[in-house]
This record gives structure tokens, sequence and C-alpha cells, in this order.
């Protein structure tokens, strides 16, 4: 047999997750996953068919309504939305979803242990302009009783209760990122087959971590302890770091997993909680974060220990490697202890 017929197979994403030990193994829920999963890579083939021709359809501008936090949608979030929705409710996979979009979760499948929390269409100010979106997912196990209709502390779970959380990325290619538990894993979806194969095997953030992202237009509105951040990022010993910031969290986060780097999205004067939202945004990245070995906060406390009050609550965000992250957290200790909001809502250890 020739050389070329012995090549290991690459693995797509299904078989990958099969093969992977995680969180699931033995529990005989393997299957009801496999089929959760399979409904939102089929998602987000959909997804990313119609991000890729935004430009030709008449989908681009706003739909003209607005979502429960007050923000204008776009149209493609609306879609996005609908399709994940769709997805899931269609195969009955999940016994509820609960997205940034709606107002409140959905009921789906009461025979079902997962529930399912996500940002459908995360950058979406960037559509406009041809600039890489996402959509962030996040899965817990269910807390009350399969049977049942599900419940709001089904929803209401601290992130590190995740059983599996990933993101897909819409970029120069698509891809999905994933973590069940057992490191973080990367798919690039070959788009002639429609496949999402494995492409990049348990995800690190490098030693060297030397770039930050914020939107620094807002620095007057900044904590001290971020501003002093700042500071020592602008005048580090063996240079000053570079500033990348996309303003889409996804494309954001995953340049600073490859090549290390810290994003934040910190509390200002106005917004005391940030903008960021706990649920759909900080829990899910923050789990990839630690399985690749970084580290997530509010600037003071791990973010997968907050328990949440409500579906749609806002959170500072320093995402990112583990030193940079960190050296964040002592400064705004050190110069801005008022800013600390979860010091009494931090689930006790289960
Ligand atoms: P979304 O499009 O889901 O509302 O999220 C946008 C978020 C995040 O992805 C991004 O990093 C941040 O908002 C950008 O905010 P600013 O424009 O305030 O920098
Ligand atoms: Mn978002
Ligand atoms: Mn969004």
């Amino acid at each position: 047999m020739s050389m070329e017929h012995m090549a290991q197979p690459i693995p797509e994403l299904g078989e990958f997750i099969i093969a992977n030990k995680d969180k699931l193994r033995n529990t005989g829920q393997e299957a009801e996953m496999n089929r959760l999963l399979t409904a939102i890579k089929l998602a987000a083939k959909v997804v990313n068919r119609e991000i890729n021709k935004a430009g030709l359809a008449d989908i681009l501008g706003a739909a003209g309504n607005q979502n429960v936090q007050g923000e204008e949608q776009q149209k493609l979030d609306v879609f996005a939305n609908h399709k994940f929705i769709q997805a899931l409710v269609n195969r009955e996979v999940v016994c509820g979803i609960c997205t940034e979009e709606d107002d409140d979760f959905i009921e789906v499948n009461k025979d079902t242990h997962f529930v399912m929390l996500m940002d459908p269409l995360d950058g979406s100010s960037n559509i406009d302009v041809n600039v890489s979106v996402g959509t962030i997912f996040s899965i817990y196990q269910r807390l009350s009783p399969v049977g049942s209709p599900v419940e709001r502390r089904d929803f209401l779970q601290p992130g590190r209760n995740q059983i599996a959380a990933g993101y897909v990325l819409y970029g120069s290619s698509t891809m999905l990122v994933i973590t069940t538990g057992d490191g973080v894993h990367g798919f690039t979806l070959d788009p002639s087959l429609g496949t999402f194969f494995l492409s990049h095997r348990n995800m690190r953030y490098p030693a060297k971590a030397r770039i930050y992202s914020v939107n620094e237009g807002n620095y007057r509105a900044f904590p001290e302890g971020i501003k002093q951040f700042l500071a020592e990022c602008h005048d580090d010993e063996a240079g000053p770091f570079s500033l990348r910031y996309i303003g889409s969290l996804v494309s954001d986060f995953h340049r600073n997993l490859l090549q290390g780097g810290i994003y934040m999205y910190p509390p200002t004067k106005k917004d005391k909680k940030g903008k960021l939202r706990l649920l759909y945004e900080a829990n899910p990245m923050a789990y990839l974060a630690e399985q690749a070995g970084g580290r997530a906060t509010d600037g003071f406390d791990r973010i997968l220990d907050i328990q949440p009050s409500e579906l749609h609550q806002r959170v500072p965000l320093m995402i990112g490697s583990a030193k940079l992250v960190d050296r964040v957290d002592q400064l705004m200790r050190q110069h801005s202890p008022d800013c600390r909001l979860h010091a009494n809502q931090l689930a006790p250890a289960n």
C-alpha cells in the first residue's frame, strides 16, 4: 500500500468528539450531545452561507426593530437567531434555548438533558463593513428533572457547570472552536464538502502575550486599575504591546488565543457592569480560555464562579493569557476596589 493511503485520516467534528474523553463519558448522554452538535454544525453552515452572500443579497442594514436590551438588531442577527433556534427545535435536541436576541427562554423537548444558550451573531456591527463575525454557544445539563418542562434555574447556572462551549468564526475561513472539558479544538469548514475538519488540536495560549484588545476610546471612563494596566502595555520594558481591536469578541478572542494577549471589556463610569453578557458571551469564552490555559475574570473574580441572577445579565470581562489577566486583577484590586461587583455573588463550591 502506498504511503498516501496509510496517512492518518483527519477527523471531522462528530468523529473527533465521539472519540474524545469528555464530561459526558459513560453517562449515556453522548448520543444526545452528538445530535445537538450536529444541529449546531448545520445551523452554522446555513448562517455561513448567508454571511458570505451578505454583500449580494438584500440582507444588509437594520431590521428596524430592537432586541430586549434596546440595541438595534441587524437583519443577520435575526436570521442567525432564527436558524439556530429552528435547527435545535426541529431536531428536538435540547429541552430549552435562550438567546441574546430573545426576551425569555424557549421550551423545546422536555425529555432531553441539555439547555443551550447563545449569542447567534456576535460583532454584528461589523457585518455592514465585511469584517468577521461569530456565533457563541454554551451547553449545560438541566437541573430540573428530565420529563418536566425546562425551568429558569436550568439556564441560571454558574459557568463552571458548562458541559460544552464554543464559537463559530465566520472569518477568512469558517471555523468552529469547541471544548467539551478536554482541551480546546478547532475545526475548519471545507466549503466544498460542507464538513468541519480538525485543523487545530489542543489549542493553548502561547507563552508570549503582547497583544491587548480594548475599546480605548472609552479610556477616560475606565477605572484607575485599567488605566494603570494600559500604561504598562504602552511602556513595557520590551517595547509597547500591540493594540488589536476588531470589535467582535469572537474574532478578538480567537486572535489572542493563537497569538497571546488579553481582551478587555471593562466597566465604565456609566456602565458599571460593562457591556458583555455573562450567559451568552463571558461564560462560554471563559470556559474556552481556561481550557486553553488562560483565565477570565471580571477584574476581581473568576467569571465561571459567578452565580447568575438574570438571563441578560452583563459583566465586565478580562480574558486571555493568564499572566495578563492576573496583572489586570492585581491592578484593579490595588487601584479600583470599589469596582468589585460579585464578592457576594459567587456560587458556593459544589
Ligand atoms: P453583539 O454584536 O453580539 O452585540 O456583541 C458585540 C460586542 C462584542 O462582540 C464586541 O467586542 C463589543 O461588543 C464591541 O463593543 P464596542 O463597540 O463598545 O467596543
Ligand atoms: Mn455579542
Ligand atoms: Mn449578538
